[in-house]
């Protein structure tokens, strides 16, 4: 089943609420879904079948999406667009929003811990979420982005923020993935992997919120606004661009690297995603 109709039949089985409402708002408004797609991906690089990640490809949708609602609201980014439409808090209010995503990272564990395969396995994936997803992963990262604003800080401080906020994310479907493959002496090369992705990711991120408009990125572009930290404001634009591809070109010899692992459909992937303009 498609991850689009699979997160949403899991939301409508919550009780009406207005945090479900707000909750399945945030959830459809149409992410790209990379987080759920590495995790399919590797599962099948594996020879796996991809639907056996089915809970877990819902729940790091959930949390990230979580995440996105958290940081548009006044108290950290103030955002007023998100995946093409008004954020969360701007279509509800910032009560309900800060209740959905609170909703969006309780659920997803309950959703994770649905998951068929062995105990063992699930309490594996489970323990590679929260880690990821926590005070000592993208949550961490998202306090250290808070207290970097406004101030000077170097290039190594903002790939520490950068590898935190958003590798952290980027990485545990990798981790999931080779757990589920029962692969996991591949852990250490896909956490090398997904750092230098998500450090990748994120530089393109800041790129793009320079280069294109609030309405072709489908979320505002605040970072000169907030007075944030970024890889532009650190490296200015060439430069970053240069650590952007260099990046990607690394992540891309690293898949191929991997012994025992069909890369073909990942190696497109992350072209892909290199050549994302949204
Ligand atoms: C946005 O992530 C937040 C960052 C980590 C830069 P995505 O670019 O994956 O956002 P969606 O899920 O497609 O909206
Ligand atoms: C935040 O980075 C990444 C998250 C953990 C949500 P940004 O603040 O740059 O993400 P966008 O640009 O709002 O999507
Ligand atoms: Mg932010
Ligand atoms: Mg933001
Ligand atoms: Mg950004």
């Amino acid at each position: 089943m498609q991850i689009e109709l699979l997160l949403e039949n899991y939301i409508n089985t919550l009780p009406d609420s207005t945090t479900k409402s707000a909750m399945l708002y945030s959830l459809t408004a149409g992410g790209k879904r990379i987080r759920p797609l590495l995790l399919y991906t590797v599962l099948k690089g594996y020879g796996i079948d991809p639907a056996i990640g089915n809970p877990f490809a819902c729940a790091l949708e959930m949390i990230h999406t979580y995440s996105l609602i958290h940081d548009d609201l006044p108290a950290m980014d103030n955002d007023d667009l998100r995946r093409g439409l008004p954020t969360c808090h701007k279509q509800f209010n910032e009560a309900t929003a800060i209740l959905a995503g609170d909703g969006l990272l309780t659920y997803a564990f309950e959703v994770a811990a649905s998951s068929t395969e062995s105990s063992e396995t699930v309490v594996k994936c489970i323990s590679i979420l929260s880690k990821m997803a926590g005070p000592s992963g993208m949550v961490y990262g998202q306090q250290l982005d808070l207290e970097a604003e406004n101030k000077y800080i170097d290039w190594e401080m903002l790939q520490r923020i950068h590898e935190h906020k958003t590798g952290c994310l980027l990485t545990a479907p990798l981790l999931m993935a080779s757990t589920l493959a029962k692969h996991e002496e591949d852990i250490p090369a896909w956490k090398k992997i997904g750092f230098s992705l998500g450090l990748a990711f994120q530089i393109q991120d800041d790129i793009l919120d320079i280069e294109l408009t609030a309405n072709e990125f489908g979320k505002s572009n605040s970072d000169q606004k907030n007075h944030k930290g970024t890889s532009v404001s650190i490296l200015g634009i060439e430069r970053a661009k240069e650590m952007m591809n260099n990046l990607y070109q690394s992540v891309i010899e690293q898949i191929k690297s991997l012994y025992g692992f069909d890369s073909a459909e990942l190696l497109e992937y992350v072209y892909q995603i290199q050549k994302r303009r949204k």
